[in-house]
């Protein structure tokens, strides 16, 4: 275990140490312990998070807000749109001066391109820990609040069979981050990963390297394969999602219509039959509810979608407690 991370930006679980990630995973139980029986844990009193958001959210905003309170500090909201950054402030400005007022600073920028970058940048400019809340390469919180709920209901990941898969959804060309993020985490904790999609729904090749890297070295596996129902065949845990084509095309609509090509990536029961039986179907949310997933497998007994986005604030407390 390791007990000194005050001080440390959470950009992607990549550059935290194996020994580092099962640390924020023993201590997301406690907390979660803890909570469930009404103790008090205010590791963080009087300290305060600014969270700077460029693009909509409900459960990263929730869950972050959440979390201080409960650790006996206070969370900032900041809207992008309703701060100076489009009238001259800089990264250099955002992290330099919220660092001087905060305790730590967290940012979602999922601009493609654009995010990580900017999210980097304030890390640099900022004398407090930042913290990671979605960018356009990386969704380390959701992917650590997924290994959570993976491990709780199907145990050693060793053991498992993970798709992570492409969906078909309408609403928008989501980005690229939670595949991403999912494929490098679960590759660490040597599963068997599987990266299903089709060929225009690529993932940046450095990313796909890594994940490559991390299973030899984990002794998992990871593969990818382009048909939606060789994915799911004998997968024991369903992670289909939509993203949009970046690596194809940074333009929106031509994304949009080239996934119109796959509308029947859609995750329904005749699906998730192929996958094991004791399969768990996983979604980060938003989803496109019969769209992407069907209602019957959504809301069904193999989904777990509630347990992660609950376990999005037990892991959010333990980074800030260790590194706030
Ligand atoms: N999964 C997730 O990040 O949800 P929000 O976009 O609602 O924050």
């Amino acid at each position: 275990m390791q007990t000194y991370l005050r001080g440390r930006d959470m950009i992607t679980t990549q550059e935290w140490t194996k020994d580092e990630l099962d640390t924020v995973i023993d201590i997301a139980l406690d907390l979660k312990r803890r909570r469930a029986l009404g103790e008090p844990h205010a590791l963080l009193r009087d300290k305060v998070l600014a969270m700077l958001f460029f693009f909509s959210s409900t459960r990263t905003r929730a869950s972050f807000e959440a979390g201080m309170a409960q650790l006996g500090g206070h969370a900032m909201f900041l809207d992008s749109t309703s701060t100076q950054i489009g009238h001259g402030d800089t990264w250099k400005e955002i992290g330099d001066i919220l660092g001087r007022y905060n305790d730590g600073i967290a940012i979602r920028q999922v601009d493609w391109g654009i995010g990580n970058d900017y999210i980097r940048a304030v890390a640099e400019a900022s004398r407090t820990p930042v913290l990671n809340m979605q960018c356009d390469w990386y969704h380390p919180f959701q992917a650590l609040a997924d290994l959570l709920t993976i491990i709780e209901q199907k145990g050693d990941p060793r053991k498992l069979t993970i798709n992570m898969s492409y969906a078909y959804a309408a609403s928008y060309q989501k980005p690229i981050s939670v595949p991403q993020s999912l494929i490098l985490l679960m590759t660490r904790y040597g599963a068997n990963v599987r990266l299903t999609h089709p060929p225009e729904f690529k993932l940046m090749p450095e990313i796909i390297a890594q994940a490559e890297e991390n299973a030899k070295k984990s002794h998992g596996s990871f593969e990818i394969v382009e048909d939606f129902e060789e994915g799911m065949r004998g997968a024991d845990v369903v992670y289909a999602k939509a993203w949009g084509s970046m690596l194809t095309t940074s333009d929106h609509e031509e994304s949009a219509k080239i996934s119109a090509h796959y509308q029947d990536w859609i995750v329904d029961p005749r699906r998730m039959e192929m996958a094991h039986e004791d399969a768990i179907y996983m979604h980060p949310l938003p989803a496109d509810r019969n769209v992407e997933v069907a209602d019957a497998v959504i809301d069904g007994p193999s989904s777990r979608v509630f347990d992660q986005a609950e376990n999005r604030l037990h892991v959010q407390k333990a980074v800030m407690a260790l590194t706030m």
